[in-house]
């Protein structure tokens, strides 16, 4: 989602339009502003895209000289003109836009309920209007920070109250915020290209910070009331690179995004201390669970590659049998499926055709469909029974990394809570690997601060027209991930294999300088990948494995070179091996001259069979 606000002397209703304009590439099922205007704390919001809202206002424009701002990605509830914020509680003198999750929403809905407070919408975000309406007693600020004191979770905020128009309060709370400082006028925004038409003088909130802004002043201070300074930053970006977030392009930014997508797809889902996964979300029942024969996974693309995955995982974790296929082979193959089996349907945009038609066909046979996709609103969650979000938000590049990444942590999260409901795996099995899962973010990080070796790695083999990934397991899962990246947008011809199947047939395509990646992650099978490594080299091909730290010494005797990933359980190496394969074909890419975030022929939603 994307926030803004302003105070000052402006068109108010125009600096939040355009500024959700430039905010709208974080998502956009839909918008709403709401404004202090004479007669009044008024909101106007709309489904859709912020067309919709500009229509609606068109007739009915909103004048005043404080407002907020909100472009929705459905997190909590369906996108819909009720859900769309800015909300506001029963009084109606709040408005409050919020990006983030509240992750106690429901019991503090609950508790609200109970002293007589009447909701409208599904959203995590109305609860607040209310908190604070509850907490006011004639000073906005001290009302936000009690509310704000109830809260748990991640969360970005913009409050403007009827009793004290001339102040807008924002808040950060591990959600970006930044405060744009004006003459005689000032703002809050997501980021920074929200503002940047108006003012390039930001101050960056940190998390457990607040802002208390008017006409004239701007003060920060802690959520605990402390006051603080901060450092003006002048901002010198254009435009556009504001826009992808000071990175080149979506696609990078996207890749960097994935610590902060794991950390939001994995909060709320664990409890009891880091011993249990809940997923109250789905309707499937315990009963359910216990009775699921057979799992079959069906997606296109890169997601069908995180059900790739995700099958293993499943079959490790629950010791079911599980089947993948893509979309548009399974829709046809009339599919084995009877009311105990389970099929997961996994789709970034929610959209894609095929996928919905297997979706459909399932359905129509019977089978319980659970959905992991990004878009709630969209029509794979619609029609699926259950579904699974990845909070990976909005994905802009064609080429999908964080959302892929983001699916392989659903798949985890799933594969761990059906194996506590059918006690296939100990409590302290969980809680371990509930404990490597938390540690995947910072992992993340760490990889993504040494890029420059894929970097150099990616612009020596950006010459080369054929090249081979190589892997056992679900070394081979990711390796055919890594490989459709690469193809989709260097345009350099690879092929992904299980790296004990190359010696028949395969193998006869090796020949003096080949590059090979070799992913050597599982322990299990480290040995015999290494075995399979040596036939290549035999035949001339230059091989770069990719391993744990403790291995690169010794696969150094036989491979050319080395990227080393941190350590992490067998089963979540894919959430870490393949960032290096997503960087080499982003570099790769760029090296090639290609357009990076819109690959020829490639379409980032297709919605056609
Ligand atoms: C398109 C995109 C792919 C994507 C596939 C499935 O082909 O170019 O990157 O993996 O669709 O998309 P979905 O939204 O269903 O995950």
């Amino acid at each position: 989602c994307g926030i803004v606000g302003y105070i000052g002397k402006r068109d108010t209703q125009s600096v939040l339009i355009e500024g959700l304009k430039k905010l709208e590439y974080r998502g956009y099922d839909s918008a709403g502003i709401a404004v202090f205007t004479p007669e009044g704390l008024q909101i106007t919001k709309s489904i859709g895209r912020l067309v919709n809202l500009e229509n609606k206002l068109e007739g009915a424009p909103l004048v005043g000289s404080a407002g907020i701002g909100h472009t929705r990605w459905a997190t909590h509830g369906k996108p819909s003109d009720v859900n769309s914020h800015p909300h506001t509680d029963h009084t109606q003198k709040f408005s409050v836009v919020h990006n983030g999750i509240v992750e106690n929403y429901l019991d503090l809905k609950e508790e609200l309920m109970d002293q007589g407070h009447v909701f409208v919408s599904e959203t995590d975000t109305e609860v607040i209007s209310h908190l604070v309406a509850r907490e006011y007693d004639g000073d906005i600020v001290k009302a936000v920070q009690k509310a704000i004191g109830f809260m748990r979770g991640a969360f970005a905020l913009g409050v403007l109250t009827e009793y004290e128009p001339s102040k807008l309060v924002a808040v950060r709370q591990a959600s970006p915020l930044i405060i744009g400082i004006g003459e005689g006028e000032n703002f809050i925004g997501s980021d920074i290209p929200a503002i940047l038409e108006y003012t390039r003088n930001v101050y960056i909130l940190n998390d457990g910070e607040m802002a208390v802004l008017t006409e004239d002043a701007v003060e920060l201070m802690t959520i605990e009331g402390n006051f603080i300074s901060r450092e003006m930053i002048h901002v010198d970006w254009d435009a556009v690179t504001a826009e992808k977030g000071g990175f080149d392009h979506f696609m990078l930014k996207e890749i960097h995004e994935q610590p902060k997508a794991y950390r939001d797809t994995i909060r709320g889902r664990v409890h009891d201390n880091g011993r249990q996964i809940d997923l109250k979300e789905l309707n499937i029942t315990p009963v359910q669970i216990q009775n699921i024969r057979n799992v079959h996974i069906v997606a296109c693309g890169t997601a069908y590659h995180a059900g790739l995955v995700g099958a293993k995982v499943i079959e490790q974790l629950v010791r079911i049998p599980v089947a993948s296929d893509v979309a548009s082979e399974y829709r046809y193959s009339s599919p084995l499926i009877t009311p105990d089996t389970l099929v997961i349907v996994v789709s970034q945009s929610g959209e894609t055709a095929d996928t919905l038609a297997a979706l459909r066909e399932a359905k129509a046979k019977g089978a319980h469909v659970l959905a992991i996709t990004n878009v709630v609103g969209s029509s794979i969650a619609r029609d699926a029974d259950d579904v699974l979000v990845t909070l990976a938000g909005p994905e802009i590049a064609v080429a999908s990394t964080k959302a892929y990444s983001s699916q392989l942590i659903a798949f985890y999260l799933l594969g761990m809570y059906l194996a506590q409901v059918r006690a296939t795996q100990t409590e302290d099995d969980i809680a371990q690997m509930i404990m490597a899962l938390n540690a995947l973010p910072e992992q993340v990080e760490s990889m993504l601060e040494n890029s420059d070796a894929m970097k150099a790695y990616a612009e020596q083999i950006s010459h080369h027209e054929h090249l081979f990934f190589i892997g056992r397991g679900l070394d081979y899962a990711v390796a055919q991930e890594g490989s459709l990246k690469l193809k989709e947008i260097s345009y350099i011809h690879s092929e992904a294999y299980a790296a004990g199947e190359l010696k028949h047939g395969t193998l006869a395509l090796i020949e003096e300088g080949i590059p090979v990646i070799a992913l050597v992650t599982q322990e299990a099978v480290l040995e015999k990948t290494v075995s399979n490594i040596k036939e290549v080299k035999a035949r001339g091909a230059d091989v770069m494995a990719i391993s744990h730290e403790e291995h690169i010494a010794g696969l150094l005797k036989s491979v050319d070179q080395a990227f080393a990933i941190p350590k992490t359980l067998p089963l979540f190496t894919p959430a870490l091996s393949v960032v290096p394969l997503q960087l080499l074909s982003y570099y790769a890419s760029l090296a090639r001259g290609n357009d990076v975030d819109k690959p020829r022929n490639l379409a980032k939603s297709v919605t056609v069979e």
